[in-house]
């Protein structure tokens, strides 16, 4: 499954490029700014003025609208009548815009958009797709221009239509619309962090749409390595190791998370990709990109790159869009392993409550032990997954050091807590030279 989000104002040719997106990939196109076009002709047909918030809400009782597909096309039943073209008006526009600002009516269309998504691969296009329909999507777009580029588009659709509209009307139309939609409360029209500004301004649909799907498919090169090698390998791994998960219903399916686990051996985070039921984003140590094959491996997984004992800002920054992006970011309090020590001994950093508190997201502490020695053949490795620890529950005020730090205990006291380490594997021996293996 891949979800595309494609957000930005009016005219920037959203509709027609996810349309042909949607063709070229064999997914399914959602248009949800049609859902907001239903209301707004709805209102406008009942004589109300789609500013008048009140009244707008009672009428949401009197509206049934069903999204479905047809032949891989949209089509919206508004109380079961398909309206067409009706919801193309620029009058319509003004009132889908209007109405819209009114969170009553986007909680109305949450569920609708959000429950297509999770059915199917989606090219969804919108203002709020990255933002707050689909902040895990797998792609997200800003896709802009300036508004006389888009007034020209808009101008000329029309025109096109029959529709007898000046060029300045379409202009302050779509400068008013633009403003009402980037500036309102709830969910405006602003970039995700995370999504890839196209400007297309100078570029043709066929360009904007080679960009789109350039990004595409860079990003699914990741997914499919990963959907690819997890079914394989994950099997192997899990019966070789004699991995044993417990705690599997404790792991949220949706949005981002931080899961924090004690640190043992170089394949820890292989034994709990094995048997987390999501993706795994974790950070891995620059070096490991340049070790051939391995290094190969981590950049397909997605891997974030890491310059330890730099203070990596940009690792930083990565691993916190990461988890706003509604992924799971897999992350070692402890920095590096600690083989044959109990890890309520151990020191930790504080780079978990860090991206916690920059990210908003929830924790998900998981210890790993491992039983009958060392790493190795006919071992048993147990992950547990804990429960969940709400961002709220870590005392955030406003931020700092030591307020990370504590954070990180917390979280870390969960895995500690999870862990019997009266039988932890026997030290790792030091070779020569003082390095461990
Ligand atoms: O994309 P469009 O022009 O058909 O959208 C019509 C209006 O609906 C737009 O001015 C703002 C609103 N809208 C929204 O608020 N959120 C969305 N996801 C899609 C549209």
């Amino acid at each position: 499954m891949i979800r595309i989000a494609i957000d930005g104002p009016g005219g920037a040719g959203k509709s027609s490029v996810a349309k042909a997106l949607a063709r070229e990939l064999g997914i399914i196109y959602v248009d949800t700014g049609a859902l907001y076009r239903n209301i707004g002709l709805y209102v406008l047909n009942k004589g109300v003025s789609p500013k008048d918030n009140g009244t707008v809400v009672s009428l949401l009782d009197e509206i049934t609208l069903e999204l479905k597909f047809q032949d891989g096309r949209q089509v919206i039943l508004l109380n079961g009548e398909d309206k067409g073209d009706a919801i193309r008006t620029p009058e319509v526009s003004m009132a889908a815009s209007a109405v819209s600002a009114i969170p009553e009516v986007r909680e109305y269309l949450l569920e609708t958009q959000r429950s297509t998504a999770k059915r199917n691969s989606v090219i969804m296009d919108g203002r709020d797709i990255g933002t707050v329909i689909l902040p895990s999507a797998e792609v997200k777009i800003f896709l802009t221009a300036s508004a006389e580029a888009r007034a020209k588009r808009r101008y000329k659709e029309l025109l096109a239509k029959g529709s007898e509209v000046s060029y300045e009307q379409v202009y302050n139309e779509m400068v008013e619309r633009d403003k009402n939609d980037s500036t309102r409360a709830v969910a405006p029209c602003v970039k995700a962090e995370d999504a890839i500004l196209i400007d297309n301004s100078d570029m043709t649909e066929e360009e904007t749409c080679k960009s789109i799907l350039k990004i595409v498919k860079k990003k699914s090169k990741v997914r499919n390595f990963y959907s690819f090698a997890k079914p394989i390998v994950a099997p192997i791994y899990r019966l070789v190791m004699r991995v044993k998960a417990t705690g599997i219903e404790n792991v949220p399916m949706d949005g981002g998370l931080i899961l924090c686990a004690n640190h043992i051996g170089a394949i820890d985070v292989i034994s709990i990709g094995a048997v987390c039921p999501r993706q795994l984003t974790f950070v891995a140590k620059k070096e490991l990109f340049s070790v051939p094959l391995l290094g190969t491996i981590v950049k397909a997984l997605g891997a974030i790159k890491v310059d330890r004992g730099s203070g990596d800002v940009g690792a930083i920054k990565a691993s916190v869009a990461a988890a706003e992006a509604g992924k799971v970011l897999s992350i070692f309090p402890q920095g590096h392993r600690f083989p044959g020590v109990d890890p309520a001994k151990t020191s930790i950093h504080h780079g978990a409550g860090l991206i916690a508190y920059h990210s908003g997201c929830d924790v998900l502490p998981v210890c790993i032990k491992i039983k009958g020695g060392r790493y190795g053949f006919l071992k048993r490795v147990e992950v547990i997954f804990g429960k969940v620890i709400k961002n709220s529950e870590l005392g955030f005020e406003n931020g700092g050091t030591a307020e990370y730090r504590a954070a990180t205990e917390k979280i870390f006291n969960a895995v500690v807590e999870m862990g019997d380490y009266s039988s932890l594997p026997a030290p790792i021996p030091k070779r020569k030279g003082g390095k461990k293996r």
